[in-house]
């Protein structure tokens, strides 16, 4: 059983990644919960399944959806679960790395190793996930070079430069690809007059989402109720129609990225244009978000071979690598906002 575990809390998704052993947990950030106690029944898919199973006052939620790793109470809760699922108890004397979002304060910071110590970790570990996603990226983060990231999660969207295994420009914004999920449910509301579920816009998104236009595009049948008579409805959606209801969205992780650039110092900025950028997280897999990046920016943008692992994966390779990497972590008492 490891006792080292790297913890990525996404809004979307929670990841967990065991010392030796690689990703031992992979699962939706959702939780079913008593709505009459506020007490936390299952997480992942557990919560999922229980769903239509049981009684009504149980209900799914995702916790994280504010995009708050740093409310104290739900962290705490989140990782008591966490490390009851990889079966990790007091006496395996935990020691945690966990990946918080790069803009986060002292105070938060506090919060959340605090959190973990209450859920029985007997040492915590912050890393900024920018980091993290540049290390699962394999990116030469110790050299005097420039390289960006830019990580599109289900709540946020950081981009971030880095060099010589520091943090040099960041830009986060809380947008994410729930946003565009929410800009295709308020469209076919608007447009069609049919109500449809943030599961189905999902749906919609993975099917014929994107932020350029793409070869071979398809309709896509929605089924949705019917606003006016409460019937079931079925309309056709295509791709291009999709691309405007979430040009909103895609427009402001454009312009994060834009806004990191320009506080890019212009030597690194210039290592960018051989180098190019790295796209990590869910979002980023969007079709055509890196070709509508690399066109707003002029510079090459790839998508990571695993998107959604890489946070939680470089993470790891800092747990693999404990102490040739640990200069990395965030050390107590560091405030990202004041420092920059
Ligand atoms: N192929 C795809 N195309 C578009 N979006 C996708 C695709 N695959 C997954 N996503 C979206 O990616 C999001 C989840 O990404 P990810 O797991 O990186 O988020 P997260 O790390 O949990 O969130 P955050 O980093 O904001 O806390 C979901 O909204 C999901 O719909
Ligand atoms: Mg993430």
């Amino acid at each position: 059983m490891a006792r080292d575990l790297a913890i990525d809390l996404g809004t979307a998704n929670t990841l967990v990644y065991g010392r030796g052993q690689g990703i031992v947990l992979n699962e939706p950030t959702v939780i079913a919960l008593n709505s009459r106690t506020q007490e936390v029944l299952a997480m992942g898919h557990d919560a999922w399944q229980m769903i239509g199973r049981t009684p009504g006052y149980i209900v799914a939620v995702r916790p994280l959806r504010g995009g708050a790793i740093t409310d104290f109470d739900i962290t705490q809760r989140m990782i008591r679960l966490l490390f009851q699922r990889v079966g990790v108890h007091r006496f395996y004397r935990a020691r945690v790395l966990i990946c918080v979002p790069s803009a986060i304060t002292a105070v938060e910071q506090r919060a959340v190793r605090e959190a973990a110590r209450r859920a029985g970790a007997v040492e915590t570990h912050l890393l900024e996930q920018p980091m993290a996603a540049a290390i699962g990226a394999s990116l030469p983060i110790h050299e005097p070079l420039g390289n960006m990231v830019i990580d599109v999660g289900g709540g946020t969207t950081e981009v971030a430069v880095i060099s010589l295994g520091g943090i040099v420009a960041l830009e986060a914004v809380r947008v994410g690809s729930f946003d565009i999920d929410a800009a295709i449910q308020g469209y076919v509301r608007k447009e069609y007059g049919i109500a449809i579920g943030e599961r189905t816009a999902e749906e919609i998104k993975l099917a014929i989402g994107s932020a350029y236009p793409v070869a071979d595009e398809w309709k896509a049948e929605v089924r949705g109720r019917d606003l006016m008579s409460g019937l079931p409805k079925t309309v056709m959606l295509i791709p291009e129609e999709v691309r405007g209801a979430i040009e909103e969205v895609v427009r402001s992780i454009c312009d994060a990225v834009i806004s990191c650039l320009a506080r890019t110092p212009p030597e690194l900025a210039q290592d960018l244009i051989l180098n190019g950028i790295h796209l990590v997280g869910g979002g980023g897999m969007l079709k055509g978000l890196d070709r509508r990046i690399a066109e707003e920016t002029k510079l090459p943008v790839h998508l990571v071979d695993a998107p959604l692992e890489c946070v939680v994966v470089g993470a790891g390779r800092c747990l693999e690598n404990f102490d040739s990497l640990r200069e990395m972590f965030l050390s107590r008492g560091d405030d990202m906002r004041s420092s920059r």
